[in-house]
């Protein structure tokens, strides 16, 4: 089918272009961007401090930890599942005999821990990606800062967790037919693309979000690096 062939073996490759051109024209210009010594921040810090700072920033979101807790919390869970999913997402390309020999797991346990950490973050990120979009409606100071983007954006996200989740609990996927699938992608053969119509869904609703990144607010997640390094002056 058409739409098929064009989500499976063109649409991968326009993704990897769009996201890679686009990340390349937003980093260009945050280098050239010219950042003007800022005092804002209480005398200045050494190196090492500054990566602490940024780092802690990055890794506990300390900025909101200390403004808004309620969303802190939401934010935090939000964001360790996803962490969880995008690394559990490797075993939908390749699987890694290797790493596992070398942790002592065999094929069991590593089911086991796919079923345990993937199935829980599945579930757990649905139900904050609920909160996030159910906020947005209910906190009138959320509602009144929020643009069509905000909305957009948490649907096309809710959308992409649910077909997922569809995947994991409900209409079983086989991973051998996607890690065949992108092996072939990637080494540029002719790929059989999965028939399951959850994981086209998924795919496409996933590579839409892919290209969209360079181009919308997702951008805070690098863009943290170049806004605290001007904050935090060596
Ligand atoms: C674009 C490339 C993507 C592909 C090929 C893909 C593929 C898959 C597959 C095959 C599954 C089922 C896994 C299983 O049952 O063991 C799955 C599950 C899932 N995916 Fe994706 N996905 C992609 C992108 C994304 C993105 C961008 C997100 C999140 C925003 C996401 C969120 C999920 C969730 C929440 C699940 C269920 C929990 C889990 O199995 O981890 N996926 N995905």
């Amino acid at each position: 089918m058409l739409a098929t062939n064009f989500i499976g073996k063109v649409l991968p490759y326009l993704t990897a272009i769009v996201f890679i051109a686009g990340m390349t024209y937003r980093i260009n210009r945050w280098n050239r961007a010219k950042a003007a010594k800022m005092t804002l921040f209480p005398g200045s810090v050494t190196s090492a401090e500054k990566w602490k700072r940024i780092i802690k920033e990055v890794l506990i979101f300390e900025g909101l930890f200390q403004g808004n807790k309620p969303l802190w919390v939401g934010t935090w869970v939000f964001h360790a599942a996803l962490a969880l999913i995008i690394v559990g997402h490797s075993r939908v390309v390749a699987d890694f005999p290797l790493i596992w020999n070398a942790l002592g797991m065999d094929r069991g346990d590593v089911d086991t821990m796919s079923t345990v950490m993937g199935g829980s973050a599945g579930v757990i990120i649905l139900g904050m990606g609920l909160y996030l979009l159910f906020r947005r409606f209910a906190v009138q100071r959320v509602r009144e800062i929020s643009d069509a983007e905000d909305y957009f954006v948490i649907l096309l996200i809710l959308a992409i967790i649910i077909t997922g989740d569809i995947m994991r609990f409900g209409n079983h996927f086989d991973l051998k037919e996607s890690r065949e699938y992108f092996a072939a992608l990637f080494s540029f053969r002719a790929a059989h693309i999965p028939s399951n119509a959850y994981f086209l869904l998924h795919f496409l609703l996933g590579q839409l979000l892919i290209m969209y990144i360079p181009f919308s607010k997702f951008l805070h997640i690098p863009g943290i690096f170049y806004s605290k390094s001007l904050i935090y002056q060596e």
